[in-house]
């Protein structure tokens, strides 16, 4: 509502509530990184107050969020192709309120109400805690309200955490980056880093524990970046947080995502010996394994860095495994490069991970660079190193066959009589068993490892707690 062509009307539908607020249907559709689907959760929750409930169809929804990923090109370009289909929706009720949040808002809130006119609001990710204001002034206004500063206030400080948090939580405690590697749109669509202080994440850490979480996943752009008061003036670490969540009674699992080997410091690594909550698993993206292109992405380190980093790791906590990020055809690439992170892979050994065509990102150096590598020549640098990775994955998978594994429940599996859940490792792990078992934490025979996840059954008798 509120856009040329669409009058300026006051919302009034939905079913009044108890409380005089009417009720109104919110119907968010998420893409991209972990980061998104809370930033998605906050979204929601900051809009309950206004009387809107989730609803899981768009044809019933009073307010539509498209919570949109810049970082890969086939990324935005998927969420231009998908900005359409609200459409009908709006002309059917112009009261409906379109939003488009995330990234490419960020990035693009131009563009997009140029290609998507019925679009009422566009919100930067630094925002969302203006999301009701905003929502008043589309209600009321003629254009559509952009919303992409990024403000001199702190978004931690506005947002209320998950009020139904899931037993494996999210909880945002860094924002935005300062590393500026050469192909990344992230310092420019979320800013420079900031990290939430420590008291705030602690209070957040025991509210969703309080509310059923067992695990929590920490999040951040470049999470182990986070710094903070850790008491008495002094400063402190990501390390030295996990020291303190451990303390949190009830709270099983600690993870953090995403990394950068720059920012792995002693302390860090040292809690990865010491806290038996922090889980034996690290997302550590790496990008390539060779140092010109490691350099010509401003990564900061070498490959040897990364080996030696791996190897401290697994020595501070054996059961470690390992994922990480690969980028195929980077600007400068030759096939040298591309064999030397081959070489990188086969020497590290990763558990998981995620590897991408390299995808020119407007306004970054690398989109700029020359030396930009013809696309058949990306497409089968990625092909080699899917192929490799899918093998590792699988093999780790494999070895994890007949051992003794703590697997967290989180929710019923796809079939009758199944429940779900996450190894440390942090693979999908389904097993026939009661619903008893779901937010709990306990020792399952792994039957089978499949490529993508662990069948399991209930332990029989005691074996060794690890995989590969
Ligand atoms: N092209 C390809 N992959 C990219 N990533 C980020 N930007 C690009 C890009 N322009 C990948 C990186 C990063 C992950 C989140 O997305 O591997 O770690
Ligand atoms: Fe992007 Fe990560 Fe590099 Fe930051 S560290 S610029 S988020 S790839």
């Amino acid at each position: 509502m509120g856009n040329p062509g669409r009058s300026a009307r006051i919302v009034t539908t939905g079913t009044p509530v108890a409380d005089g607020t009417r009720r109104r249907r919110l119907h968010v559709i998420t893409w991209g990184c972990q980061m998104n689907v809370y930033d998605s959760a906050r979204m929601q929750d900051v809009l309950t107050p206004l009387g809107y409930v989730a609803t899981d169809r768009a044809e019933d929804a009073d307010m539509v969020i498209l919570n949109t990923c810049h970082i890969r090109e086939n990324a935005s370009e998927k969420v231009f192709s998908e900005l359409g289909r609200p459409r009908p929706l709006t002309q059917a009720r112009p009261d409906v309120i379109i939003a488009g949040a995330g990234c490419v808002a960020q990035a693009e809130g131009r563009e997009i109400i140029a290609r998507a006119p019925f679009v009422d609001i566009v919100m930067g990710p630094q925002t969302y805690h203006r999301l009701p204001e905003m929502v008043a002034r589309a209600a009321r206004a003629v254009g559509a309200v952009i919303e992409t500063e990024f403000p001199a206030e702190s978004k931690f400080d506005h947002l209320p955490d998950s009020a139904a948090p899931a037993i494996s939580a999210f909880l945002t405690i860094q924002e935005g980056c300062d590393k500026f590697c050469s192909f990344c749109v992230v310092p420019y669509t979320r800013g420079a880093a900031a990290s939430r202080p420590m008291d705030a994440v602690l209070a957040a850490a025991r509210q969703l524990v309080a509310c059923g979480a067992r695990e929590i996943v920490l999040l951040g752009q470049n999470v182990n970046a986070w710094h903070g008061d850790v008491g008495d003036g002094r400063a402190g670490g990501l390390g030295r947080l996990i020291r303190e969540l451990a303390e949190v009674p009830g709270l099983l699992r600690i993870r953090y995502t995403t990394s950068h080997p720059r920012d792995m410091d002693d302390d860090l690594i040292a809690a990865h010996r010491d806290v038996a909550a922090l889980v034996p698993f690290l997302h550590l993206p790496v990008q390539s394994g060779s140092d010109r292109v490691l350099a010509a992405m401003n990564r900061g380190h070498t490959a040897d860095h990364y080996r030696r980093l791996a190897a401290r790791l697994r020595a501070a906590r054996p059961d470690l495994a390992l994922s990480t990020d690969i980028i195929a055809g980077h600007p400068g690439e030759t096939e040298a490069d591309h064999r030397a992170t081959l070489a990188l892979i086969r020497d590290v050994g990763f558990a998981q991970a995620f590897s991408f065509k390299y995808s020119p990102r407007p306004g970054t150096p690398a989109a700029a660079a020359t030396g930009q590598v013809p696309e058949v020549e990306k497409d089968r640098r990625l092909a080699e190193i899917q192929a490799l990775l899918r093998d590792q994955q699988h093999a780790f998978n494999r070895a994890c066959a007949g051992k003794s594994v703590k697997v967290l429940f989180t929710g019923p599996g796809r079939r009758p009589g199944q429940v779900a859940g996450r190894s440390p490792w942090l693979q999908p792990v389904h097993m026939s068993g009661p619903a008893t078992v779901i937010g709990t934490e306990i020792a399952v025979r792994i039957a089978d490892g499949h490529p993508n996840s662990l069948a399991a059954e209930p332990l029989s008798h005691t074996e060794e707690l690890a995989c590969a």
